[in-house]
């Protein structure tokens, strides 16, 4: 029997809307009955939106808590299942899927990615506590299997699932026309740019990308070892990539910076296509040439549309193009994890500098 009483394990928690508020907590390990599993989590991944929510920009706390439990990206081992949880078995691994469903027809119908009510809950960014902990409890549902072989890099899958819905829907939209694109463009080189790289070049493009890390960076190695082209935005600016490349077909806006996201749209060819999926929690404002971007926009039958989020479909795509990837360029997936922090030193992790593409909390060796 579990002494599920008085077990407690460490997580990290912070004060949502309030700066630096980052710190550790103890809570009570939860329990696997019915039709819940108990996750062990081995490591966490760090991203943009952890560094917000630690500004105190961003992130919500459960209704009836005054703190919320960070960390949406985690690799975590299956320790104990309940009876109603098929499928799974102790020693499992798995990454969750992070948005929860409200009761609006999409949630429904299995797309919380698509939303229509906006009462949907984020773990670990918006109304529910996240993986930052030694444990968290999950239903199966929300629980995607890892092959063993994938382990190496298998955190990585929760920001591969934001790239894999970003081109799945760009496609899709596409279906509209005869479309044959052979010309990407890719902003930002950080793990959300490379990792839109490597999809852009398993589906054939040619691929430019265009990002502010200085010339000599890891993020233009890894870029190049692609076969993409890296220009630096300080001799390349937004403003004339296409007079630069001539015909965009699809431009993958991954710096989470509006204004480049503006600039970014008159650079779209003909019938092409931009894709944003950069949260921007302030609130600038900025001046746009508004008759040009409109007259090219509608001469061009061209399309601006916005990515959220990831339904486990796109988890599942990210198992497939981890294992090509991986064939293709051997070890380029670990390559993306430029820092490894641990649990003690978190406070480390939730720095953002320069050179970082992916920063992992370990939370647990094995
Ligand atoms: C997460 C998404 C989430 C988005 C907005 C991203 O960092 O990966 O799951 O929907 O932030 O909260
Ligand atoms: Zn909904």
């Amino acid at each position: 029997m579990a002494k599920a009483v008085t077990a407690t394990m460490r997580a990290v928690a912070v004060t949502p809307m309030r700066a630096s508020s980052a710190r550790q907590v103890e809570l009570p390990i939860p329990t696997a009955t019915g039709n819940t599993a108990l996750m062990r989590v081995l490591e966490v991944g760090i991203d943009g939106t952890d560094t917000e929510i630690n500004s105190g920009l961003y992130g919500e706390a459960p209704p009836g808590s005054d703190f919320l439990v960070i960390g949406h990206e985690a690799l975590s081992v299956v320790e104990a299942v309940g009876e109603g949880v098929p499928g799974f078995t102790a020693g499992d691994l798995v990454v969750s899927t992070v948005r929860r469903p409200d009761d609006c027809p999409n949630c429904q119908a299995g797309e919380s990615d698509m939303c229509l009510f906006g009462r949907y809950t984020e773990r670990g960014i918006k109304g529910a506590h996240g993986y930052m902990g030694e444990y968290y409890a999950e239903t199966p549902a929300f629980m995607v299997k890892i092959p063993p072989a994938l382990r190496p890099f298998a955190v990585l899958l929760e920001p591969l699932s934001i790239v894999e819905k970003a081109t799945f829907q760009a496609w899709k939209i596409q279906e509209r026309m005869l479309w044959e694109p052979t010309r990407a463009v890719v902003l930002g080189a950080g793990q959300i740019g490379i990792l839109g790289t490597i999809l852009l070049r398993l589906r054939g493009l040619e691929v430019h990308v265009y990002a502010k890390s200085p010339p000599d960076s890891l993020q233009r190695r890894i870029v190049e070892s692609l076969g993409a082209t890296y220009e630096s935005v300080d001799d390349h600016p937004v403003l004339g990539i296409r007079e630069e490349l001539g015909q965009i077909d699809f431009i993958l806006e991954a710096t989470g910076n509006s204004t480049v996201a503006f600039e970014a749209m008159p650079q779209v060819g003909t019938n092409g296509v931009l894709c944003l999926t950069g949260v921007s929690a302030g609130n600038r404002s900025i001046e746009i040439p508004a008759d040009v971007i409109n007259l090219q926009m509608v001469l061009g039958n061209r399309v601006a549309f916005g990515s959220v989020n990831a339904n486990r479909r796109y988890f599942e795509m990210g198992l497939e193009h981890f294992q090509q990837g991986q064939l293709r360029w051997p070890g380029i997936f670990q390559r993306l994890i430029t820092r490894r922090v641990p649990f003690d030193d978190f406070t480390a992790a939730l720095d953002r500098r320069p050179e970082d593409i992916k920063t992992l909390l370990t939370i647990a060796a094995e």
